[in-house]
C-alpha cells in the first residue's frame, strides 16, 4: 500500500486525479492538502470539500497558503477558460459545502505532521503549485530526510511549456517554491507535459466509462466537458489527462521512461517557471546545479497502459 497525500488545486483534471487515487486499491489517500492555482485557493478548497463529499471520501482536508512561498510576488492570473469560474468546468458547484469541515491545520502543517507520524512511508503527489510544499520545508527542513517521494505533475523540460514558451503552469505559477522542491534532498520525480500531453481520454471513452463506474464517474464526466472543449485545439475532443498521469506513476512506474540529474528552475524573466535538468554524466562547467541531488524526469510513457490503467480504476 502506499500512503499519499495529495496536494491539489482542484480543477478539473485534479478531479479525476483525486478519484484515481480514492479508488485505486494499492493507494491509502491519507490526507488532501488545497493549493491557489486553477482558482484561488477558497475556491479550490471549496472543490475539495465537494468532491470529498459527493464521492464519500474519507481522507481530512487541509486549507493551504493562498499567496506564493515567501510571498513573492503577484499570482499571475485564474485560468478560467479552462476549468471554468467555478474550477469544476462550471457546472454550479455550491458556495458553501455543509457538513465537510476543513482540518484545522494549514495545509503545510498538516504535511509537517503526517510525515513525522509517518516517517519513511508518505509519498507526496503534488499536482498544483508547490507552495505547500515549500512551506513545509521551510518550516521542517528534517521532513525531507522522511517523505518516502514526491511525484509531482510539473515542469516541461524536453518541449514548450503551457502557459509561456518557457513554462508549465504548475511551476510558473510559484516558481520560487518549485526550485525549493527539486533542489530539496528527497526524492522528486517530475511527470510533466513531455509525458502527460501523450495521455488523453476521448470524450467517448469518458461517456463510456461513467456507465460503468457509477455516479461517481458521472459526476467527473459532467465536470470534464468544459475542459474538453478547451483542449479540443490540441487534443480533439479529448481530455489531458495531466494529474492522473502523475497518479498512474506512483502504482505503475515501470510505463514511464525517466532520466536523472539535478533539477533547477528560472525564478524570474523571461524563462520564468523553465525547468531545467542537468542529466546526469554530462561534463558542464561549475553551475548552480553542481551539489543539488539528482531527480527524476520522465521522458517518455506508455500512454495506451496508463489510460488503460486509469479506465479500469475508475470504473471501479
Ligand atoms: C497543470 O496545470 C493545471 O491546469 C492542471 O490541473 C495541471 O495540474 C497542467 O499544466
Ligand atoms: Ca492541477
Amino acid at each position: 500500500m502506499h500512503k499519499v497525500i495529495f496536494d491539489t488545486d482542484p480543477g478539473v483534471d485534479d478531479a479525476m486525479a483525486l478519484l484515481f487515487l480514492e479508488r485505486h486499491p494499492q493507494i491509502d489517500l491519507v490526507g488532501i492538502t488545497t493549493t491557489f492555482g486553477n482558482a484561488s485557493i477558497e475556491t479550490t478548497t471549496r472543490n475539495a470539500q465537494f468532491l470529498k463529499r459527493e464521492w464519500g471520501i474519507a481522507a481530512p482536508i487541509a486549507k493551504g497558503d493562498g499567496q506564493k512561498y515567501l510571498a513573492t510576488g503577484e499570482i499571475h492570473h485564474y485560468p478560467a477558460h479552462i476549468h471554468g469560474d467555478d474550477g469544476l468546468g462550471n457546472i454550479g458547484v455550491p458556495d458553501v459545502i455543509d457538513g465537510v469541515p476543513l482540518d484545522p491545520r494549514p495545509a503545510h502543517r498538516f504535511i509537517i505532521d503526517t510525515v513525522k507520524a509517518n516517517p519513511g512511508e508518505v509519498t507526496i503527489v503534488a499536482v498544483g503549485r508547490m507552495t505547500n510544499l515549500a512551506n513545509a520545508l521551510h518550516e521542517a527542513p528534517e521532513i525531507a530526510g522522511l517523505v518516502k517521494e514526491v511525484v509531482i505533475m510539473g515542469g516541461a523540460f524536453d518541449v514548450p511549456g503551457n502557459v509561456t514558451p518557457a513554462a508549465e503552469a504548475n511551476i510558473h505559477g510559484d516558481a520560487l517554491a518549485a526550485d525549493v522542491v527539486m533542489t530539496a534532498p528527497w526524492k522528486v520525480v517530475a511527470v510533466g507535459l513531455d509525458v502527460t500531453l501523450k495521455t488523453v481520454m476521448s470524450r467517448k471513452a469518458l461517456a463510456a466509462l461513467a456507465e460503468r463506474g457509477g455516479p461517481a464517474v458521472e459526476l467527473l464526466d459532467r465536470i470534464s466537458q468544459f475542459y474538453i472543449d478547451f483542449y479540443d485545439a490540441q487534443a480533439p475532443d479529448s481530455m489531458v489527462v495531466h494529474d492522473t498521469c502523475a497518479c498512474v506513476y506512483v502504482v505503475a512506474r515501470e510505463l514511464f521512461t525517466t532520466r536523472s540529474g539535478p533539477i533547477r528552475v528560472s525564478a524570474e524573466g523571461v524563462a520564468e517557471g523553465k525547468t531545467i535538468q542537468k542529466p546526469d554524466g554530462m561534463i558542464f562547467g561549475r553551475s548552480v546545479w553542481d551539489d543539488k541531488p539528482s531527480q527524476l524526469v520522465c521522458t517518455d510513457v506508455d500512454a495506451a497502459g496508463v489510460m488503460a490503467l486509469i479506465e479500469k480504476t475508475l470504473a471501479g
